[in-house]
């Protein structure tokens, strides 16, 4: 049979593979690619022992055609052990106990990974829902319950709720330490150049509804964000380069996220609260903004291209999590 040019990202590596056209991923990986870490149970789709993600969801690579995964961007383990914010999960498998002979582990790594970019806080059922399409043999899953439970962190004592009319003053207060903070931090054209975001376009998010702040355990006000659900939602995402998005359907989008700094961890919980509502969020960030960037990193996004916003000529980042 002629071969053909499989072309995706194994691990954060472009990679363009000559391949049978029926060859299954995991043949791929572990054949033509030498990643033995994939490992094959029953080679029908029910033990989740060859599990790997394409473009962050699990798929059993065992019966996924690897064509399918043409422009793809795939996760092994090999991938995880090379990644320390993943390899956190490789590691608390060891630490609780949860390896024994090992062959369902890769798999129900990055059943877990998956799980947890998803839900971050999930209860011992949902662990359990989230590696039940992985079969382990030896350990009883509660080794590996425990080992999930201890990467989830406390939820934080912070809510959120819809910003109202008597919230301004003190929104606007945090967006002003928030254009301080970003200029301290190599950012100062993003919000600083025009004053953003102006306190009209606010009054008129909180009168839309799309305005909601973030409280701590005291019920005040530390944290604001827009956030918005649905189709083609936001026009300046039309057009995307060096790129594209990963999902064409609804979508969440978050814009003008700010927080007080009382306290660590209010942007990371907006984010969570706004990705759990809708399961597809899409946000940008200007190239300045690296700490924006390196909390979308540890969230679990992925950089899709370029956009342009309205409000200035500097290009933008686009990260999208699925
Ligand atoms: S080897 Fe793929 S599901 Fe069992
Ligand atoms: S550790 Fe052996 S099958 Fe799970």
């Amino acid at each position: 049979m002629k071969k053909i040019i499989l072309h995706c990202v194994i691990n954060g590596k472009d990679m363009s593979i000559s391949i049978e056209p029926d060859a299954t991923l995991v043949h791929v990986l572990r054949e033509e690619l030498h990643m033995t870490g994939t490992k094959i149970g029953c080679g029908s789709g029910d033990c989740g022992a060859c599990t790997v993600l394409v473009d962050g969801i699990s798929v059993n690579s065992c019966i996924f055609p690897a064509i399918q995964a043409e422009g793809c961007h795939i996760l092994t383990i090999e991938g995880v052990e090379a990644d320390p914010r993943l390899a956190r999960v490789q590691k608390a498998f060891v630490d609780y106990g949860a390896v024994q002979c090992g062959f369902c582990s890769p798999g129900m790594i990055l059943s877990v990974i998956r799980l947890l970019s998803r839900n971050p806080h999930p209860t011992d059922e949902e662990i359990r829902r989230g590696i039940s399409g992985n079969l382990c043999r030896c350990t009883g899953y509660q080794a590996i319950v425990n080992a999930v439970r201890s990467l989830t962190d406390p939820s934080p004592d912070m809510s959120i709720r819809k910003t109202r009319i008597e919230d301004l003053p003190i929104v606007l207060d945090i967006y002003s330490y928030a254009r301080n903070f970003m200029a301290e931090r190599g950012n100062p054209k993003q919000w600083g150049a025009t004053n953003w975001p102006p306190a009209e376009l606010i009054r008129e998010d909180i009168r839309c509804g799309k305005s909601y702040v973030c409280l701590n355990d005291s019920d005040q006000v530390i944290g604001v964000f827009y956030y918005e659900y649905g189709e083609e939602i936001e026009p300046t995402y039309r057009k995307i380069e060096e790129g594209d998005w990963g999902d064409s359907g609804p979508y969440g989008v978050v814009h003008r996220m700010a927080g007080n700094g009382s306290q660590k961890g209010i942007g990371r919980f907006c984010i969570q609260w706004a990705y759990q509502q809708c399961g597809h969020l899409r946000v940008d960030t200007h190239p300045d903004n690296t700490v924006m960037q390196s909390l979308l990193d540890k969230e679990g996004f992925q950089k899709r291209g370029i956009i342009h916003v309205v409000e200035d000529n500097d290009p933008r980042y686009a990260y999208e999590k699925l």
